[in-house]
């Protein structure tokens, strides 16, 4: 599994993505920076000589790969998440935060910058254009599996969110279950969980209703795991 941050410029995605992913200890992909690096030119650039076309293509190309790939946070550009393609990669890649602001508080963060994002670059009315962006890529935003506000939040308080929100679904190992098991234990303590490839896919009351709300084409996996989550004072056990 992985995690993708979409939204708009100047969200925190790139900020964000780099801090969750040391501390989910999983490499961090930058969508934009492979496309730079794959046309061998800043982003701006490679708009004003070849073209959005060129770029989109090398954006979707990079995000076919990258949806391969596992534990992996992966931050893409504003637009990236608006073609279907890209969108059904990475929906069944992972889980898709969409990190959102207000179209003023977008602004006050870009504009020292605005020379460098070709999507802003030359609009008389950079406020309108933005708002207008933002409503026309709305209906693919809202199909990521969480949005996160930004506009009143610091990066480190976005994080600890989102740590909040996906971390007991991106448990690594056994290991991770020790480390977490205060919070696993607040959450489901005295039940069971099933994890799959590093997630946790369902949970029950008994062994066996665990195992029966999760999808049975991922129990029947190697790597599948059943562990009883104790409640504080009791100590974690493997099944
Ligand atoms: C774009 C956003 C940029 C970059 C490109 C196009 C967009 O990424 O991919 O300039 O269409 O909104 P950031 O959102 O990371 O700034």
């Amino acid at each position: 599994m992985n995690i993708v941050l979409i939204g708009f410029m100047g969200t925190g995605k790139t900020a964000v993505g780099k801090r969750l992913a040391k501390r989910l200890g999983w490499k961090f992909v930058d969508v934009d920076t492979l496309v730079e690096v794959s046309a061998k030119m800043p982003i701006a650039k490679l708009f004003s000589e070849r073209g959005e076309a060129v770029f989109r293509r090398l954006e979707r190309r990079h995000i076919t790969r990258i949806a391969h790939g596992r534990h992996q946070v992966v931050s893409t550009g504003g637009g990236a998440f608006v073609n279907p393609k890209n969108r059904s990669l990475l929906r069944a890649s992972g889980t898709v935060v969409c990190l959102t602001a207000k179209p003023s508080v977008i602004l006050k963060r870009v504009s020292h910058k605005l020379k460098l994002l070709p999507m802003l670059l030359g609009a008389a009315k950079p406020l309108t254009r933005i708002q207008t962006l933002l409503e026309q890529r709305a209906p693919a935003y809202a199909q990521a599996d969480l949005t996160i506000d930004t506009s009143h939040l610091s990066i480190d308080e976005i994080v600890e969110r989102l740590w909040q929100q996906l971390s007991p679904h991106v448990c690594k190992s056994w290991q991770y279950l020790l480390a977490h098991a205060p919070e696993l234990s607040h959450r489901y303590g005295g039940k069971y969980i099933v994890v799959v490839e590093n997630r946790i896919v369902a949970s029950g009351d008994t062994q066996l209703e665990a195992y029966q709300h999760a999808p049975s084409q991922l129990v029947q996996k190697q790597d599948a795991g059943i562990y009883y989550i104790p409640l504080p004072e009791e100590s974690l056990t493997a099944l």
